[in-house]
C-alpha cells in the first residue's frame, strides 16, 4: 500500500441514527475542505473513522468489532490513523484504548469539529516520519461548532446519499433525561439554531438541486422553545411556515419530535402546509402507563392516542411510525400486552422494536426487575409480527392508489429501476426509463410485496 501524500483518503463508516449520519458528513465536509478525499474503501484509507452509536449494545458491539478488524489492516499501512467518535465513546476512551491497542482517537460528540484537525495533524507527523507525538484525545467537552455550508459541499461526494433530498440539524441535545437512554449524557443540554442560519442552509441546499428536507433534532418539536409564542404558533411551527415558503422546496420531514411539547399549533400545521409529508415518527416507547412512568417518558398513553388522532384528522392519510422498547426492567406480560394493544389500536405504518439494552449511568441499568434475554427476545419476536403484519396491510391497501414520489436514485436490488419515496416515506421501485432522478412524479401502485411497493408511472 502506498499513502497519496498529495491527497490522503479517509473512510468513514457510520452506525446509528440520522443524527449520527448527519454529523459525519459534517466531519467529512472538514475532510474534503482539507484536501483529502472520501473512500469507500477501508482497507485504502489513510484516516479510518467510525462513528458510532451508543444508544443499544448492539449497534455499539458492531461498531467496536468493526474498529477491530480495521485496525488488523494496520500492518499493511503503518501510517493509518484509526478514530471511533460518537456518543458511546465519550466516557469509556482510556477503556477503548486498552481494547484496541492500535485505535489513535477517541473523541465524543462535542468535539466533532476537532476530529479533522487531531487526525490530520497525526497522519502528517506519521507522513513525516516524526516520532509520534501523544496520540490520544480524550472526551472534551465544548460548543459544537456548526458548518454551515459543509452540507452542500459535501453532497455530490457521498455514494449513498441521494442528491434530492437532504438532513438539516436544528437543534440538538436533550433535557429530558428518560430513564434507560445515555443520550442526555452524551449530547448535553438543548440548543437550538438560528432560524436564519436553517433558511440559508435550506436556500443553499434547494440551489444545488434538493428538493425534500428532513429536519433534524433530538426533540426536533422543542426547536426554540424559549421563544414567544406569536399568533399561537411557536417557534418550531414558525420554521415550518417560513421553510414552506422556500420556492422549490417541494417536501418537509422532521424527526423525532416528543409527545412533550407537541402543541396543538403542530397538528393543525398538517392541515394546512401541504409541504410537509404525509408522515410521522413518533416514538412512543411503551403502551402502559407504569412502564412509561419507570421509562420517565412524561405522557400517558391516553396522550399518546389523542395526539396520533389528532394528527390523522388534520391529515387524513398521515403514516405513524414509532420506536418502542420491550423488557423494561419490570416489564411485565400485562405491560407488554398493553404495548401489543396500543400498536393494534393506532396501527402504525411501522415500527422499529427495541430489547431494552441497559446503558452505564442511565438510571435505568440499576433499576430492579431486570428481563432476561430470552423474554425481551420473546416479546420482540411477538410485537415484530403483529407489527409487520398491519404494516404490510396498510401497504397492500396502496396498491391501486395514486401517489407522488420523490425519485432519489437507482433501486438498491436492481440498477435498471427506480426507486422513489412516496409522501408518507413508503419506497416505491418504478421502471427506469419513467422518470428522471431528483423529479416529483405520480404513480399509481400496482403491486405490493410486503415493503416495497410498485409503481407505474
Ligand atoms: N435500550 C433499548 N432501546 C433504546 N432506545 C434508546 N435507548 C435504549 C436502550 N437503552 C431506543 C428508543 C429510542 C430509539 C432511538 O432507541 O426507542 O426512541
Ligand atoms: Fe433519549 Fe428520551 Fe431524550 Fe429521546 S427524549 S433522546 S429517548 S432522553
Amino acid at each position: 500500500m502506498k499513502l497519496d501524500r498529495i491527497m490522503p483518503s479517509v473512510y468513514i463508516k457510520t452506525y446509528g441514527c440520522q443524527m449520527n449520519e448527519r454529523d459525519s458528513e459534517q466531519v467529512a465536509a472538514m475532510f474534503l475542505a482539507g484536501g483529502y478525499r472520501l473512500t469507500d474503501s477501508d482497507a485504502q484509507a489513510d484516516v479510518v473513522l467510525i462513528n458510532t452509536c451508543s444508544v443499544r449494545e448492539k449497534a455499539e458491539l458492531k461498531a467496536l468489532g468493526k474498529m477491530g478488524m480495521l485496525c488488523s489492516q494496520a500492518e499493511e499501512k503503518p501510517w493509518a490513523v484509526f478514530g471511533l467518535m460518537g456518543c458511546m465513546v465519550q466516557s469509556r476512551a482510556r477503556e477503548l484504548f486498552e481494547e484496541i491497542p492500535r485505535l489513535d482517537v477517541v473523541t465524543g460528540t462535542h468535539c466533532y469539529h476537532r476530529v479533522f484537525s487531531i487526525c490530520d495533524a497525526l497522519l502528517k507527523q506519521r507522513m513525516a516520519n516524526l516520532p509520534p507525538a501523544p496520540l490520544r484525545e480524550g472526551a472534551h467537552i465544548s460548543q459544537v461548532e456548526d458548518l454551515p455550508d459543509a452540507h452542500t459541499r459535501i453532497r455530490d461526494h457521498l455514494p449513498a446519499r441521494s442528491s434530492c433530498s437532504a438532513f438539516v440539524s436544528i437543534m440538538q441535545g436533550c433535557e429530558m433525561h428518560c430513564s434507560y437512554c445515555i443520550v442526555p449524557f452524551t449530547r448535553g443540554g438543548e440548543r437550538s439554531r438560528p432560524a436564519t442560519d436553517i433558511m440559508d442552509e435550506v436556500k443553499r441546499l434547494v440551489d444545488t438541486g434538493v428538493k425534500e428536507v428532513t429536519l433534524l433534532g433530538q426533540i426536533v418539536n422543542r426547536y426554540g422553545r424559549d421563544e414567544a409564542i406569536v399568533d399561537g404558533r411557536g417557534a418550531f411551527v414558525r420554521l415550518l411556515e417560513a421553510l414552506h415558503d422556500i420556492e422549490g422546496l417541494e417536501r418537509m420531514r422532521f424527526t423525532s419530535p416528543h409527545p412533550i411539547g407537541f402543541h396543538d399549533d403542530l397538528v393543525r400545521a398538517f392541515s394546512y402546509l401541504p409541504k410537509l409529508c404525509s408522515h410521522i415518527h413518533f416514538p412512543m416507547q411503551s403502551g402502559s402507563d407504569r412502564i412509561l412512568k419507570l421509562m420517565r417518558r412524561p405522557y400517558r398513553q391516553e396522550k399518546y392516542m389523542e395526539l396520533c388522532a389528532a394528527m390523522r384528522s388534520a391529515r387524513p392519510d398521515l403514516a405513524i411510525t414509532t420506536d418502542i422498547i420491550v423488557g423494561f426492567p419490570g416489564e411485565t406480560q400485562e405491560d407488554y400486552l398493553l404495548t401489543k394493544a396500543a400498536v393494534k389500536k393506532v396501527e402504525f405504518d411501522n415500527a422499529f422494536i427495541f430489547q431494552y439494552s441497559p446503558r452505564r449511568g442511565t438510571p435505568a441499568a440499576e433499576m430492579p426487575g431486570q428481563i432476561c434475554l430470552r423474554e425481551k427476545e420473546a416479546r420482540n419476536h411477538d410485537l415484530l409480527e403483529t407489527v409487520n403484519r398491519i404494516a404490510i396491510a396498510r401497504n397492500n391497501a396502496l396498491v391501486g392508489t395514486r401517489q407522488t414520489i420523490l425519485v432519489e436514485g437507482p433501486s438498491k436490488t436492481n440498477p435498471n429501476r427506480l426507486q422513489g419515496r412516496t409522501s408518507q416515506n413508503k419506497p416505491v421501485i418504478i421502471e427506469k426509463g419513467d422518470a428522471q432522478i431528483g423529479t416529483l412524479v405520480p404513480v399509481t401502485i400496482c403491486e405490493c410485496t410486503g415493503f416495497t411497493l410498485y409503481g407505474a408511472v
